[in-house]
């Protein structure tokens, strides 16, 4: 019978590609302005990669600040779990390039598909693999390059995204004294899956079939029927995370970055005081998978985080899916 260990987080580090996209820097190419994408969304700028940089790269980086805010070397990694839905290409993960990349010959390496909530569910997967002793150093990443696989047309969806790379290092608890994942839990409802979707871009239609649409190659929302799925998953995890707690006890809520009327609304609900939650969206838009990481970084390295905080976790998107997870700092 396996021994369930408790998993904490070692340390964790971010990367986020030079080049800003502003507001207006859309402006001049669709029909648009700051004000709309400001009022609508929180979002003021993003980031996009340069040409050639990948979402293994920007992994990389965010990989290296984490083993080093963390104290372990790469060549000790025994699992690697990257949540992506743009890798560098089809076969094979971003995470064996990484692992090769990084010099980490003992760890065991796999994507997850679990588009905005990839990080949570990397994140739940190795914790799994460190609370029954199958691994020790875990690097979990959340990284997209999602300027790639947006479709510049359609304006509903195009001034949402941007490109970065969140990452954590989780140990068994008592080798690191710090990040606790107290509690955490996965969702998904198929049902949902034509709100965000890419209908071209795998192997039912195919370039070479009459009715093969481009265009369709790239990401397609319902932008309303996300907002309200939002509203409330993210309201629902966050109280299914709190259990057990007082609200005031709860430090910090790092949510997914995907639109700040969201957030509010959530927070609202939650009778949440917005001091207390993490938004970053103004500076780097919606990164999916790499919107929580991205922002526990930060909140960690600005001291928003600090030793003995606990924090709250939540992410949701395509699948639909979702993630949760309560952390003592
Ligand atoms: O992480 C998961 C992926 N994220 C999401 O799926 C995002 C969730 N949804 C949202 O954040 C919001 O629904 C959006 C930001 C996408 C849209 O905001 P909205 O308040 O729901 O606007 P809407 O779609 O109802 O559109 C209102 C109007 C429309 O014009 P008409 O029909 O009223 O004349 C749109 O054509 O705003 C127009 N519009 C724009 N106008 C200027 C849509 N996009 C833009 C734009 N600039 N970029």
């Amino acid at each position: 019978m396996t021994s369930i260990i408790k998993v904490g987080i070692a340390g964790t580090g971010s990367h986020v590609p030079e080049r800003i996209m502003s507001n207006d820097d859309f402006a001049r190419i669709i029909d648009t302005s700051d004000e709309w994408i400001a009022q609508r969304t929180g979002i003021r700028e993003r980031r996009f990669a340069a040409e050639g940089e990948c979402t293994s790269d920007l992994s990389y980086k965010a990989a290296l600040l984490a083993l080093a805010d963390a104290g372990v070397e790469a060549s000790d990694l025994d699992l690697i779990v990257v949540g992506t839905v743009t890798p560098d290409q089809h076969l094979p993960t971003v995470s064996c390039q990484l692992q090769h990349r990084l010099g980490s010959p003992k760890a065991m390496a796999f994507d997850v598909g679990a588009a905005c909530s990839g990080f949570m569910v990397a994140l739940d997967t190795a914790a799994s693999f460190i609370a029954t002793g199958r691994a020790t150093n875990a690097l979990v990443i959340g990284a997209e390059t999602l300027s790639r696989w947006i479709n510049m047309e359609d304006r509903g969806s195009c001034i949402l995204f941007g490109d970065g790379a969140g990452a954590a290092i989780l140990q068994p608890h008592d080798v690191c004294s710090s990040g606790e994942i107290l509690n955490s839990c996965l969702g998904a409802d198929g049902s949902g899956f034509e709100y965000i979707q890419a209908p071209h871009g795998g192997y039912r239609v195919r370039p070479s079939d009459d009715n093969y649409d481009p265009a369709l190659d790239n990401i397609m929302l319902r932008g309303r029927d996300v907002y309200r799925f939002a509203v409330n998953k993210m309201t629902e995890v966050i109280e299914a995370m709190c259990e057990g707690y007082d609200r005031d006890e709860i430090a910090l809520l790092v949510p997914h970055q995907v639109n700040q009327r969201i957030i509010e609304s959530a927070l609202t609900r939650l009778e949440w005081d917005p001091a207390r939650c993490v938004v970053n969206i103004d500076k780097y838009g919606n990164t999916s998978a790499a919107s929580v990481p991205i922002a526990l970084d930060e909140a960690c390295k600005d001291g928003r985080l600090k030793s003995g905080d606990l924090a709250v976790l939540v992410a949701f998107g395509a699948g639909l899916t979702w993630g949760g997870a309560l952390v003592r700092w």
